[in-house]
Parts: C-alpha cells; structure tokens; sequence
C-alpha cells in the first residue's frame, strides 16, 4: 500500500484492499463475498440507478488509546437501513449481515485504520440498494448490499473549528412528507445545487429551513443542527431531517452532563438567542458554527469567537473520548473489533 499521510486526510476516498457484498435474490439474502475491485458489475435497468432506489449509511471505527478498534453505536446504523429499506419499499437487511459485513471490512483492511492521535478515522460505508431491473417504477426484485472502507480526516476541513453556514429559501432539501428521514440517496442530489451556492458565497454549508413555512430549522447540510442556550441543548424536532445518532449520543452525553435537552421547533430567528451552535454527525463529528448568514432577511447571526464554545469543547472531548478509549462507556456504544 501507500504510505498515508494521516494527518492531512481530507474526506474522500482512499482505495483499500478488500469490500464486502452480499446480494438479494429469490427472496433470500446470499451469503457475504468478498472484493477486491472497487467497481461493481450492475444491471442496464437496475432501480437504484434509475429510480434512486438506494440508502446508504456511514460510521467509523477507531484506533484507540490503548490499541483497541472500538465500532461506535453500529446497531443505530443497522437499524436506520432498515428504516431506510422500508422508506422506499427496498429488502431489509438483517441486522446480523450488516454487522458481519462491517466486521469483515474493517478485519481486512486494518492497515488502513488510522493510527490513534492524528485525527483520522476509518469511515465506514454501507450501500444497499435495488440491483434487479425494472423499466416501470417500482420496486426491485433483486438487492445488493455493500460496504467498502475509506480512511478520513475531518469533514469540514477547518476540523474542529468554527464554520459558517448559509440559509436560503432557494432551494428544498427534502419535502415535509418525502424522504428527509431516511439516508437515500436522492436527498444528498437534492442539496447539491443549494451546497454549491453556500461554497461560492464561503460557506462550509447550508442551514435548511423547514420546506413547508420556511421558518424552523431543519438541520445542517449532511448533520443536525444543535444549539446551546441557558444550560439546555436545543435541537430541532422535523419529519424531513435524518435521526442523527451522534445527535442522539450528544442529548445523552448532555444530560450526563446537567444541561436540560429540548427537541422542539426552532425557529430562524431564535439563532439571535443562541449561546453556541453548531452541526453534528457521523462525518462532521461536531462542527461549530460560528456565523449563520440568511440571505433572504438580510440578517447575520454571530457566535463567540473564532474558537469552540465551552458547552461544545465539552460535548466534543466526551464523544470523542468514547470512541477512542480514553473516556468511559458507560451507554455501551462501543463495540470493540478484534482485528
Ligand atoms: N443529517 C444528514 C442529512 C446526514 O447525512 C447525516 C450523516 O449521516 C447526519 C444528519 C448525521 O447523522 P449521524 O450522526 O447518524 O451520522
Ligand atoms: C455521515 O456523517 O456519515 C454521512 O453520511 C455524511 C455524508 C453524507 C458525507
């Protein structure tokens, strides 16, 4: 292999040794293979390329402190393809493959777990989606699960530094009663345009506003969005938005904490209120935020400083702490691999 450069990962692909695939047909799931090409052979008239009848997932697995590859919270993945599965009426697949493909990924490419330390984690992602033809729209008889493994540094390149985020009325992530809670494909196609708008203008990413009435918060290009206000983390409550599991470990971890935790409609104009904000999620870990600019009211909102608030750094140090040994357990989100 190459030698990596650990520190200075970005979030792209790395290429590693071996993938993992498994597929769906006459009813059954098979039983798991395992790749070496990073090209999968599919059908002309598969539904996942035609009708976006495809969910994906992602977490990762680090090296900790002591050596140890600790799985964060992979059973909340599992269980959100099968919520995606059902969304868009795919085969569900056992939550025992989607752990055995995992294992077996990671298992084969340990080399390329990064290292504890330098800030870099060995992302995880799993890709289900409808491989069987059909020309009319509708589901597909046959399936295909596979998870492929990349090393990665931060998904905002600042790490854990302060970005800004852009709120535009231009364009809709996902529709109030669409597919905004499920991890499909077609979301991530729908927020490439307003993504590309934020980017020209400097931002690291859009703010989402509910589709409906455009006035709550949804959530955080590819995050959730949380906010810090008189000891209480605020995140919103929305049918359109992913159910984050890092969000979720956060709540926790604030509770823990002595902070109080409303999931409840957040309007725009309550930013002027925040103490700190900021996205969370498998990729962006916690990104804080540090200016939001809507460009439809004219109005900027500025938090703190150039560097994380205290709530943040807290809340940042603790996650991370689990996931790399040097914190407790004590929700059990860990599951160590032995590699
Ligand atoms: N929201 C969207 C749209 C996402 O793509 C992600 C990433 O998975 C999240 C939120 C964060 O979810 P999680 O914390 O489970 O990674
Ligand atoms: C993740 O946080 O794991 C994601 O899936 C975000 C991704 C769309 C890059």
């Amino acid at each position: 292999m190459s030698i990596i450069d650990w520190e200075n990962l970005s979030f792209g692909y790395v290429k590693t040794n071996y993938n993992v695939r498994c597929y769906y047909r006459n009813g059954k799931w098979g039983e798991l293979e395992i790749s070496s090409s990073d090209t999968l052979n599919v059908h002309i008239a598969a539904t996942g390329l035609h009708y976006g009848q495809e969910a994906f997932e992602g977490l990762k697995a680090f090296r900790g402190v002591d050596g140890k590859v600790r799985l964060f919270r992979w059973e909340d993945n599992a269980q959100r393809m099968i919520d995606s599965a059902n969304g868009i009426l795919m085969a569900e697949l056992p939550k025992e493959i989607f752990y055995g493909a995992v294992e077996k990924a990671i298992k084969l490419n340990a080399e390329f777990i990064p290292p504890y330390g330098k800030g870099a984690s060995l992302y995880v992602r799993p890709l289900l989606f409808g491989s069987g033809p059909q020309v009319g729209v509708k589901p597909a008889e046959e399936y295909m699960f596979v998870v492929f493994v990349t090393p990665v540094g931060p998904y905002f390149k600042e790490g854990f530094k302060p970005v800004s985020m852009l709120v535009t009325r231009e364009f809709d992530r996902a529709a109030p009663l669409g597919t905004g809670r499920y991890k499909v494909g077609g979301n991530y196609a729908a927020s490439l345009n307003s993504i590309k708008k934020a980017h020209a203008g400097g931002f690291a990413n859009v703010l989402y506003l509910d589709a409906r009435e455009k006035k709550y918060i949804d959530e955080c290009g590819p995050a959730n969005f949380f906010a810090i206000k008189d000891n209480t983390y605020i995140t919103p409550k929305s049918d359109s938005i992913l159910p984050s599991i890092t969000n979720k470990s956060l709540m926790q971890l604030a509770k823990d904490a002595g902070l109080d935790v409303e999931v409840r409609k957040v309007a725009v104009e309550e930013l002027a209120t925040f103490e700190e904000v900021g996205a969370c999620g498998t990729a962006a870990v916690i990104s804080p935020i540090n200016k939001i600019v809507d460009e439809d009211e004219d109005k900027v909102y500025t938090f703190g400083s150039d560097k994380p608030g205290k709530i943040s750094t807290q809340l940042y140090n603790k996650l991370t702490g689990i996931q790399t040994g040097t914190e407790k357990d004590t929700h059990n989100w860990i599951s160590v691999v032995d590699v």
